[in-house]
């Protein structure tokens, strides 16, 4: 079957975070723009996923919601099927939302005064959860060389050795510079972390769209050593666009681990999941692999068309090229004006809104990012819109 992703769907009036007028004005001080921020997409979820959503809405009650083994069993096939990794029933905890676990991950495992160590730039609910625990996050900056990002291993065996340094909160794949990790830099930042006794928590949230054949690979299958020392944390909303249903699900091999993130979760009463999410999910995982391949291939499309209308039209925007999910990170170092500079110019001017590189907890000074989860039409009017800021 083919899908059609070009389709404009009106999001405004539907209490979307992204589009909402109010919360535009909250965030830029206007809601005359074309939101290009924030991390969902403009397009129809999935038609089964869609039809589970119905079949809930029509049943009338919506009480407390049990967790069926067909749950379990969609999302040990889904990441064998998709991401060659096999996992069992005991190893998955349902959570509500990854931010939230994140939230819950560093209660359960540091104390006030510890330290966590994340790359930047990096995605700013990781501070939030370690600052909002009293807790130190320790940047260790990405390396930016010739347009693409690389991990700075010695930076991050420095930050390790600190004994208050308890955990790392990596992103796998990468927001927002949209590396892909691979295996071997997977086991290089794991070997230094098991050297000195740092939890490995890796959010996963973007691993299911692997753009130009790059395949994301979990943590945890890259051997029973670090399997053995992380908590994985993952979740079908990026992908499948159901961000509003906090469907998510942490993986946890080791026991001793497992047993107490989920005695934290109860301490925070985090029990009964929402009753679209469970059905969201198993729709997700069990009907949709070939509308995923081509939205993954639409993406491909909004993503070429980027590259080739700042090559053409705006020659000092660089994109550093995203290897997955739908988020393009943009270098505007070449244009010699600041990031708050360029924001209200975009905003106020070119009535299009970004994510200013400066929301990335660091290092996005002289970036922007771009969400191109949406019609094509859309990313080309976003386009138009930044280069008639730059046309006299
Ligand atoms: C890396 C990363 N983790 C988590 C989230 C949000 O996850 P959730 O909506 O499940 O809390 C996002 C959303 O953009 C993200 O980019």
């Amino acid at each position: 079957m083919n899908y059609h992703f070009d389709e404009i769907i009106e999001r405004r009036g539907t209490l979307a975070r992204k589009w909402s007028k109010e919360n535009l004005v909250k965030e830029f001080q206007t809601d005359d723009v074309l939101p290009m921020w924030i991390a969902d997409m403009d397009i129809a979820c999935p038609p089964p996923v869609v039809a589970a959503m119905k079949k809930v809405a029509s049943q009338r009650i919506y009480g407390y919601t049990f967790v069926p083994d067909s749950y379990y069993q969609a999302v040990i096939d889904w990441n064998e099927r998709r991401h060659h990794w096999r996992i069992r029933k005991n190893w998955i905890t349902l959570t509500h939302g990854t931010v939230s676990t994140l939230h819950y991950i560093v209660q359960a495992f540091c104390q006030q005064g510890d330290k966590v160590i994340t790359q930047t730039p990096g995605y700013q609910p990781f501070q939030r959860a370690v600052e909002h625990h009293e807790c130190e996050l320790l940047c260790n900056p990405l390396i930016y060389q010739d347009g693409s990002y690389e991990l700075d291993l010695d930076d991050l065996e420095e930050k390790a050795k600190d004994p208050r340094a308890k955990m790392l909160i990596f992103c796998n794949p990468h927001n927002p510079t949209g590396r892909v990790w691979t295996a071997a830099e997977l086991k290089s930042v794991a070997q230094i972390c098991l050297k000195h006794n740092v939890l490995l928590v890796s959010d996963e949230i973007h691993k299911d769209i692997g753009l130009y054949g790059n395949s994301p690979v979990s943590l945890a299958s890259v051997s029973a050593d670090i399997a053995d020392h992380c908590i994985i944390c993952v979740s079908p909303n990026k992908a499948f666009n159901f961000g509003g249903l906090k469907s998510s699900y942490t993986v946890i091999p080791n026991e001793a681990i497992r047993i107490r993130l989920q005695e934290q979760l109860a301490v925070n009463s985090v029990t009964s999941p929402n009753v679209f999410a469970v059905p969201a999910l198993i729709a997700a995982y069990t009907e949709c692999d070939e509308w995923l391949d081509q939205l993954t291939a639409y993406i491909e499309k909004n993503v070429d068309t980027v590259r080739t209308f700042l090559a053409e039209r705006l020659p000092e925007f660089r994109m550093v090229e995203p290897e997955s999910t739908y988020l393009i990170w943009l270098d505007v170092s070449r244009l010699g004006i600041t990031n708050s500079e360029l924001m209200n110019v975009l905003l106020f001017k070119g009535k299009v809104a970004f994510e200013d590189g400066n929301d990335f907890i660091s290092d996005g000074e002289g970036f922007l990012r771009i969400n191109v989860g949406c019609p094509h039409a859309t990313v080309l009017e976003a386009l138009n819109r930044m280069a008639g800021c730059f046309t006299t």
